[in-house]
């Protein structure tokens, strides 16, 4: 197994580690000399790289999509990760394992499939199923479908992201169908399932993530009305109408035509596939980039271009609020003897507060009270000294 992954780096302390190389540059300095611009990346993230000095020995020596062994340090630079590196030489690919470069959903492929294909043979329209069952039953459709990412960058952007997506959506048509009167469930879930088909052939997701060039040159829902066309071929008696409709489905998912639909979404199923597709790749996306944000200080995330915002770290804005709040709560020490100061006799001592403990996992969620009188230090430390004050009048 490699180690350490680019995810298990902390900035600031010298590391050596493998990484797949997403992009190179070989850039001028000021003085003419040559550097390299990277971005290198392993299943738990990339991150711009940059090489300064003694360039010249190593910058024709590998390529992108070589695995390399790097020496080199993160730093934090304008607010963002960056590895400087000091050493580097490429890495035959016979010695790697490819899993360890990847990004990969954290639920195993095989099981969504089987998952899916379950909540699939609950569909009433026989039709729809059998159409359905026409894409998961071929072996080279569904070999790709548990494999592909849903997007490059933006959304579900690792392996077996696409399946994840579509997955998600199949459970959000099936909780919302039933909320609004005369949705057709099954019409909303076959677009659900077929919307994105076309990523299979548009991204490549061999060595790394990119566009092949029919997905260059078509993009995925006309690839994917391609495909439903050769599957119709063999329903020979399926509604024209209902056809019909889930072909205006996939090429209308995207809802504007600035965004690539060549249609914006007419009847209901229409629109709420394409309002529950945005929903699930912005939220997905949401999630991402906090997650991957650690190496930032404070409660707010690098800009996403994707989303156009910055967005709040929660747990980290509610855990700085709870340590403001002991800090204030916390008691002065008596300036004569440098303690603090004693409860009254025969009085017991308020619960003093404590910082969080470490390790600790930082969550928003309400405290239980545990201690006597319904209140315990994480009670004081979340409401602060005027409720410390106001219990211990009250004792
Ligand atoms: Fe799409
Ligand atoms: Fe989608």
């Amino acid at each position: 197994m490699k180690s350490p992954y680019l995810g298990e780096i902390e900035p600031n302390k010298p590391a050596t580690a493998t990484f797949l190389v997403h992009s190179k540059e070989v850039r001028q300095k000021k003085t003419g000399e040559p550097y390299l611009s990277l971005v290198l990346g392993d299943r738990t993230g990339e991150i711009d790289a940059k090489m300064w000095d003694n360039v010249a020995e190593v910058m024709e020596t590998f390529d992108r999509h070589d695995y390399v062994h790097v020496k080199g340090l993160i730093q934090i630079y304008n607010n963002r990760p960056q590895f400087t590196i000091h050493r580097m030489h490429r890495v035959d690919a016979a010695t790697v394992d490819p899993a360890d470069f990847f990004p990969t959903s954290q639920r195993d492929p095989e099981e969504m499939f089987v998952e899916l294909r379950g909540l699939l043979s609950q569909m009433q329209n026989a039709d729809l199923r059998t159409l359905l069952n026409l894409f998961l039953d071929d072996e080279q459709i569904a070999a790709r479908f548990k494999k592909a990412p849903a997007a490059k960058y933006i959304h579900h952007a690792y392996l077996g992201g696409l399946l994840e997506h579509v997955l998600s959506l199949v459970k959000l048509c099936r909780l919302i169908a039933p909320h609004y009167p005369g949705i057709d469930a099954d019409l909303l879930i076959a677009g659900a399932v077929l919307h994105d088909i076309g990523k299979i052939y548009e991204l490549s997701y061999d060595r790394s993530f990119g566009y092949t060039d029919e997905g260059q040159l078509l993009g995925h829902t006309v690839i994917g009305y391609r495909m439903l066309q050769e599957k119709f071929q063999q329903l020979p008696a399926f509604s024209r109408r209902l056809r019909t409709l889930l072909e205006h489905m996939v090429l209308s998912h995207h809802g504007q035509l600035e965004f690539g639909s060549p249609k914006v979404p007419l009847f209901p199923e229409a629109l709420l596939l394409h309002y529950l597709d945005d929903l699930d790749a912005k939220m997905e996306c949401m999630r991402a980039l906090i997650a991957n944000d650690r190496h930032n200080e404070g409660h707010w995330t690098n800009y996403s271009a994707s989303l156009e915002r910055v967005v709040l770290k929660k747990l980290e804005y509610l855990a700085e609020g709870r340590k403001e709040e002991l800090d204030v709560a916390m008691p002065q020490p008596d300036a004569s003897s440098g303690r603090a100061a004693e409860a009254p006799e025969g009085q017991a001592a308020a619960p003093q507060p404590q910082p969080p403990r470490p390790g600790l996992p930082l969550t928003s969620s309400p405290p239980r009270t545990s201690s006597r009188k319904g209140h315990d230090r994480t009670t004081l430390g979340l409401f602060g000294e005027k409720l410390a004050e106001a219990l211990q009048r009250r004792e």
